[in-house]
């Protein structure tokens, strides 16, 4: 089975002037290619430290962190915004996208950065809209979309680089409970299709829908259990939406 990321005895300390703190104490976990984490525990426990960690946004104090095969703690700040950009597919809870830049196009950004853009990554681009059920969208600005809408652009955008695993952060945060079914129910047909995905929430019911929960506490895992009792999406069926006029 190949390894999407995997932590050994990962430590984070922030030294500040008065005292050390140790957001991180050993943490060690691996994610397996297909695998769908959510990361919970309570406020300060090291979430968004860790998810620092996996995203290459952030180096560790100590231990080790793979990508692949690839130790990304040895690296320093090119490689790492390198492999941040190409190889990790960002989800936030805030979509950022780029107001003027069509569906399309904000698929397309991260392409653009590593000037890989062409007819081939455009039509890549569209298929990946239409794969998020956004196919008669394509020209559309993220103004003229719902939430749920700009959030499947976001998650089309962070298949664009065909990454080690989606990062998602909250990432129906903002949603109502139909819309975040919905989001959910695309993760789940994603991971089906051998998508890995990695997402941190403060929801036990986002948490239900995931292969496995991961619990920190204090710096620590407080455990890591398979998720015998996972809840599968199911949208709601919505009446069909009216064509936009140009
Ligand atoms: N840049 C930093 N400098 C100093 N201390 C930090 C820094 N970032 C986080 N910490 C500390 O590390 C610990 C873990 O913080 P972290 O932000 O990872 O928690 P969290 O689980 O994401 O919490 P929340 O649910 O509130 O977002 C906390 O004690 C926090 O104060
Ligand atoms: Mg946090």
């Amino acid at each position: 089975m190949s390894v999407a990321a995997q932590m050994v005895d990962i430590k984070k300390e922030y030294v500040l002037k008065s005292e050390t703190v140790r957001a991180l104490r050993g943490v060690s976990f691996t994610v397996p290619e297909g695998d769908y984490v959510a990361i919970m525990g309570p406020s300060g426990s090291g979430k968004s430290t860790l998810l620092n960690l996996l995203g290459c946004l952030d180096r560790p104090t100590f231990g080790s962190f793979y990508l692949g095969t690839d130790d990304v703690s040895k690296m320093n700040d090119d490689q790492l915004s390198h492999i941040r950009a190409s190889r990790i597919g960002f989800v936030f809870q805030s979509y950022n996208l780029i107001q003027q830049l069509t569906v399309v196009e904000n698929i397309e950004v991260p392409l653009y950065y590593q000037g890989r853009v062409n007819a081939a990554s455009r039509k890549r681009c569209r298929e990946l809209a239409q794969l998020v059920g956004l196919g008669q969208r394509l020209d559309h600005r993220p103004t003229q979309l719902s939430g749920g809408q700009q959030q499947r652009v976001a998650i089309a955008r962070s298949l664009v680089n065909d990454p080690y695993f989606i990062l998602a952060d909250e990432a129906t945060g903002n949603l109502d409970s139909v819309t975040t079914e919905e989001i959910l129910a695309l993760f789940e047909r994603l991971n089906d299709e051998g998508r890995t995905i990695i997402m941190v929430t403060h929801e036990d019911e986002v948490a239900a829908h995931a292969k496995r929960v991961i619990r920190l506490r204090d710096g620590l895992l407080q455990s890591d259990i398979q998720n015998e009792t996972r809840i599968h999406a199911k949208p709601k069926p919505r009446p069909p939406e009216p064509e936009m006029a140009h």
